[in-house]
This record gives C-alpha cells, sequence and structure tokens, in this order.
C-alpha cells in the first residue's frame, strides 16, 4: 500500500495525517505539500501533526524523500516525479477552500486537481481515489435530509459561492476520467476537533461566537445544524480510502439526524462552557437581508471590528446557516462507520481553546 495524501497542511488534511498516524500508516504515505523544498514541506507537515495531537515520534516518521513539493497551479512541473509511482490509493483534500471570490479557485480546484489525477494514473494503479467535496455542493432548494446526488449542484446558477460550484466541476471532472477509481466523499460542516476543540483550527467556529454574541443570526433556533469534528471526518474519509468494497461511489460524510443538534442544544452547551446565561430566550433569527441592520451592534458586541469586513463574512457563513441542511449519512454508517460526536458534546473544548483568541483572528482563518 502506498497513500497520497493532498492537503496534508491543511484543516481536514492534518486531521487525515493524524488519523494515519494513528493507524501506524505514516510511512507508506507521500505527501503532496506547497513549499520550496521537501524539508520546508516535511517541517510544515510534523509542524501540523503535533498540532492534531500526534506524538512527536510519529511527526518524525514523515520524512522528506516522501514530501512531493507541488502546487495545484503547476501540476505539469511535477507530473514525471517517481512520488507518483506506484500509488494505490489517493486522499485528496487539498483545494482552496474559501467562500471568498478568490480568482484562483477554478484553476486550483479543478483544473489542477483534474491535472493531477491524469499525472498519478499515468504512472501508478489505483486501487481508490478519495475526492474530498462539499456536501454544500448540492446548492440552495433541497429538502433536509439532503440524499447523496450526481445531479445535486450541477445547474452551474445554483451555487452561493465559487468554490461550491469548482467543487461539483471537480468530480464531474473525475468521474469521465477512465480508469479513475472514483469515490467522492463530501464533509457536511467541519469544526473544531473532539478532543482539542479548536487548537487545530478555528476554522468556522467563529461564526457561533460571532451569533452568540449578537444574539441574532440567520439559523431558525429549533432547526438541526450538520456539523462534525475534523478527526471523526479523517476517521471516514481514511476509512473510504482503504475499506477494500464499498457499496456506492458518492458519500456524505455528515452528523446526519442522528447526530446533528438543535441550534438550541448548542447555544446550551456554549453556554455551560462559557458560564454565560443561554441566548436562546433572547435570540432573534435575521434573514441574510437582515443582517444589515446589526451592523450597528457589531462594536457594541464584538469590540472595535471592520464592520464592512464581518458583514461580508457573516452574509456568506449566513446564507449556508440559512439553509437548515442535515445531510443524510446512511450510506457511510452502512459501511461500519460509527456516528459523528454531537457538537454539543465537544463544544466545550471549542470554547476553551479560544478563550483569550479574537474572533476575528478566527475568521481570517477562512478568508485566503
Ligand atoms: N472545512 C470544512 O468545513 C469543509 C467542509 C466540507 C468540505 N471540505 C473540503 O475539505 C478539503 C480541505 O478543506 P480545509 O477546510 O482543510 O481547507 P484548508 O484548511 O484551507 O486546507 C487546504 C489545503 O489545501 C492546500 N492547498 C490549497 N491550495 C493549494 C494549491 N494550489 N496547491 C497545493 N495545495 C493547495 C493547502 O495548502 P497550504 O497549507 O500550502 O495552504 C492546505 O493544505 C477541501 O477539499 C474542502 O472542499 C472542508
Amino acid at each position: 500500500m502506498r497513500i497520497l495524501l493532498t492537503g496534508g497542511t491543511g484543516f481536514v488534511g492534518g486531521a487525515v495525517a493524524a488519523e494515519l498516524a494513528q493507524r501506524g500508516l505514516l510511512d507508506q504515505t507521500v505527501f503532496m505539500v506547497r513549499a520550496t523544498d521537501a524539508e520546508e514541506g516535511c517541517a510544515r507537515l510534523r509542524e501540523t501533526l503535533l498540532r492534531f495531537g500526534a506524538s512527536e515520534v510519529q511527526a518524525r516518521s514523515v520524512t522528506p524523500d516522501r514530501v512531493l513539493c507541488a502546487d495545484l497551479l503547476d501540476i505539469a512541473a511535477i507530473a514525471d516525479s517517481p512520488l507518483l509511482a506506484g500509488l494505490t490509493q489517493v486522499i485528496h483534500c487539498a483545494a482552496l477552500a474559501t467562500f471568498s471570490n478568490n480568482p484562483r479557485i477554478w484553476a486550483s480546484n479543478v483544473d489542477g486537481t483534474l491535472a493531477l489525477a491524469r499525472a498519478v494514473l499515468a504512472q501508478s494503479r489505483l486501487t481508490r481515489w478519495v475526492q474530498v467535496g462539499t456536501a454544500m455542493c448540492c446548492g440552495p432548494g433541497m429538502a433536509a435530509p439532503v440524499g447523496e446526488s450526481w445531479e445535486a449542484g450541477t445547474d452551474e446558477k445554483a451555487h452561493l459561492v465559487p468554490y461550491t460550484r469548482s467543487k461539483v466541476a471537480a468530480e464531474l471532472a473525475l468521474r469521465a476520467l477512465p480508469g479513475l477509481p472514483l469515490v467522492v466523499a463530501r464533509p457536511s460542516i467541519v469544526v473544531g476537533h473532539s478532543r482539542l476543540g479548536c487548537a487545530p483550527s478555528p476554522s468556522i467556529f467563529w461564526v457561533f461566537r460571532m451569533a452568540f454574541a449578537l444574539e441574532r443570526f440567520t439559523c431558525a433556533p429549533e432547526e438541526r445544524i450538520d456539523i462534525i469534528p475534523a478527526d471523526w471526518c479523517a476517521q471516514a474519509l481514511v476509512t473510504l480510502a482503504l475499506k477494500p468494497q464499498l457499496a456506492s461511489d458518492l458519500y456524505h460524510v455528515s452528523a446526519g439526524m442522528g447526530s446533528s443538534n438543535r441550534f438550541t442544544e448548542i447555544d446550551a452547551a456554549y453556554a455551560a462552557a462559557a458560564g454565560t446565561p443561554p441566548v436562546a430566550p433572547r435570540y432573534q433569527q435575521v434573514g441574510v437581508d437582515g443582517l444589515r441592520g446589526l451592523v450597528p451592534l457589531f462594536e457594541q458586541r464584538l469590540g472595535r471590528v471592520n464592520r464592512l469586513l464581518i458583514l461580508r463574512a457573516l452574509t456568506l457563513y449566513g446564507a449556508f446557516a440559512e439553509l437548515n441542511y442535515v445531510f443524510d449519512n446512511g450510506r457511510l454508517i452502512a459501511e461500519g462507520i460509527a456516528p459523528a460526536p454531537p457538537l454539543a458534546g465537544y463544544i466545550g473544548e471549542c470554547v476553551r481553546t479560544s478563550e483569550g483568541v479574537p474572533m476575528t483572528q478566527q475568521m481570517a482563518h477562512d478568508f485566503k
């Protein structure tokens, strides 16, 4: 077995690297990393592994000879690399994962992904390519629980942001590639780590902090929110990569109805951890259009902030939260993967590891 992991310095990919460490598979893994040389790439990977709770010994088992320095924007530069030979599984986490309008989204997520798959196929006989997509690629207007579907998100005009459109396009392009043993895994919303809270990454947690501070957001109080921790997401992705037989080629990696919490449950758990009263009695649901009316509250409740930036951030994330989606995970559970730990059970660690960290600093992680 020889695994290629891309995006191993990121949130989801870092958790996957730590899961590979747990399973004793790091020395059978090649890592594709952006870096000027393999030593720098190796150092970045080791630092990420430590952040995700791996031991020093595990981190040191990543060595420069298995680090492929590469950028999705220039796969031609590494297409002949011997590190792409003899691979059996690929877990492709690397992507420009941003709700911003970064002009490199398509070139990275679609063109770069396709070029990488072609380069790998030219040198390796794969048993599986796990393409990490996003459940939110289905676009608005779906009835919850949302089921897996190859048609979801194919209406290009239905996307809230270019990122989700690029993720669907990448999946479809890979699906059309002859000889690629493709399995698409679409995580829902990844927040925190079930044991380490926000220490590995604060991604998206700042949205909750702002919603509770403002006592207003676009979620309906009684609706469920589909959130999963990075470590559980990684366990599921590695299992999908390694399991000899799978029943499907498309999976939600999600909390589903069984592990998703209502907003009020998350509020109660957050309040207990923060030592503050729940906001439920004062909470007001506002539509995305109504977020602009909250601007006067920003400085009052969030401190000195760039109001326009906060408004833009809340509008982008609020549009997704307003969908109130729960993603069916029946296929994943049927593969023998244990249900995700609910956010209300581990949000205390997220609160604790966010103490003293400004919300705007956490937010910067998601705006590249
Ligand atoms: N986080 C979520 O809630 C969530 C939900 C659903 C799906 N996903 C999916 O999970 C995957 C990872 O997302 P994430 O949240 O972990 O994002 P992230 O923390 O931003 O990590 C992205 C990773 O991709 C790498 N990368 C970005 N552009 C690259 C390029 N041009 N060439 C090579 N590597 C590049 C980054 O490398 P650097 O370290 O060099 O920047 C980093 O390792 C994505 O496919 C995303 O669609 C995430």
